[in-house]
């Protein structure tokens, strides 16, 4: 297969196109390089420096592609308003300019990389009242160092359930609207094309070559960040969150399984798929597992600190990606997440 990976000097677009080569597929790498997650003077290797929002760039490197799998984005939590235009020239406009030069190249097959954050909130339930969409928690309760949603007839602590790809689709960030902007783009590019594609919407994707603790980057390279200053890793509310750790490994073999289903399908199919490790872990214990890989006995240090507008528990189910891809994750967070903390950064 002859496949163009956008953003393959990344994190998890290094990955895939690592993988794909090592079992014998030809990989056409883009990526531009972009400040928010490179520091200066990074170069790539065998890559073309090419925008995804430049068509003509594009144009040439798709002759002879069968599928594309676009991972390029700017990632983070939206962190500051002033950052609003430029997730969406990079994921709004980038996807849109990809998909038209991909339609006039005569490529009508890809995978693209999405995210938890589309689902805003995670799924909760009360035993006897049954699934609810929480209110946003408030500061006086949050203050209080009551961090569960709480149920809106009886009052009790709502438990966390498997959010699967049906959920409503909820942005609350800036990133999290230009990534479901991206699915929707996808979406009607299948459709018109026609095409056939697939959405993949990792969980909280660590490994070797994660970005260093830049306010983009995740919690698991904060923890880790935090451990290698010699420090105790901060741990927000009461460490109680519940998400979902998947590898970066699994991530890559999710990539190539969706890759080469999407070759095969016909024309007009789209499904996306929530690409988790199927084993929930509590922040906390994230920030143990992350802790102990060094060695040190650093105990967390569980602040309360909250951010407004953070999600108490967000985890994905994996049964669709396991039915319909035959994706199962490998890697465990008990033995990824210790790994983790001795692992190269970029
Ligand atoms: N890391 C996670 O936990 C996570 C979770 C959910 C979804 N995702 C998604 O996975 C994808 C890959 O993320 P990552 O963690 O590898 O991030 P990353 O920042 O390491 O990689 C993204 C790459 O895209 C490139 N890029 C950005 N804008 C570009 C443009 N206009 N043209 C060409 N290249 C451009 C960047 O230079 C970078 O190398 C993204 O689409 C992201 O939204 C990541």
């Amino acid at each position: 297969m002859r496949v163009l990976v956008t953003g393959s000097a990344g994190f998890i677009g290094g990955a895939v196109a690592d993988r794909l080569e090592a079992q014998g597929d030809e990989v056409v790498r883009v990526d531009l390089l972009i400040p928010e997650a490179h520091a200066p003077g990074s170069a790539a290797e065998r890559t073309h420096l090419v925008d995804v929002r430049d068509a003509a760039a594009l144009r040439p490197l798709l002759d002879g592609v069968e599928v594309v799998c676009h991972q390029a984005a700017m990632v983070g939590a939206g962190v500051t308003v002033a950052d609003l235009p430029g997730y969406a020239s990079h994921n709004d406009l980038g996807t849109a300019v990809l998909l038209a030069a991909m339609h006039e190249a005569g490529v009508h097959r890809l995978v693209a990389a999405s995210s938890m954050v589309v689902y805003g909130e995670g799924r909760y339930t009360c035993a006897e009242h049954g699934d609810q969409v929480p209110r946003p928690r408030g500061v006086q309760a949050l203050e209080a160092g009551d961090f569960e949603n709480h149920c809106r007839v009886c009052g009790r602590p709502l438990d966390w359930a498997l959010v699967d790809e049906d959920a409503r689709l909820d942005p609350r960030s800036s990133y999290a609207a230009s990534k479901v902007a991206t699915e929707h783009y996808v979406g009607a590019w299948v459709r018109q094309a026609p095409g056939a594609a697939v959405a993949l919407r990792y969980h909280n994707v660590y490994g070797p070559r994660m970005p260093r603790d830049t306010p983009y980057s995740g919690v698991a390279a904060l923890f880790r960040s935090a451990v290698e200053r010699g420090g105790p890793p901060e741990v927000f509310e009461d460490g109680g969150q519940m998400r979902d750790f998947v590898h970066v490994d699994d991530v890559a073999r999710a990539n190539v399984l969706a890759l080469r289903q999407v070759v095969a399908a016909g024309d007009g199919s789209f499904a996306a798929y929530n690409v988790a490790s199927g084993d929930p872990v509590a922040v906390r214990r994230v920030a143990e597992l992350v802790a102990r890989g060094t060695g040190r006995e650093l105990a967390p240090h569980v602040s309360g600190r909250y951010r407004l507008g953070d999600v108490r528990h967000v985890v994905a189910s994996p049964e669709r990606a396991r039915r319909e891809l035959g994706f199962t994750a490998a890697v465990r967070p008990d033995e990824g997440l210790p790994a983790f903390a001795t692992a190269p950064l970029r």
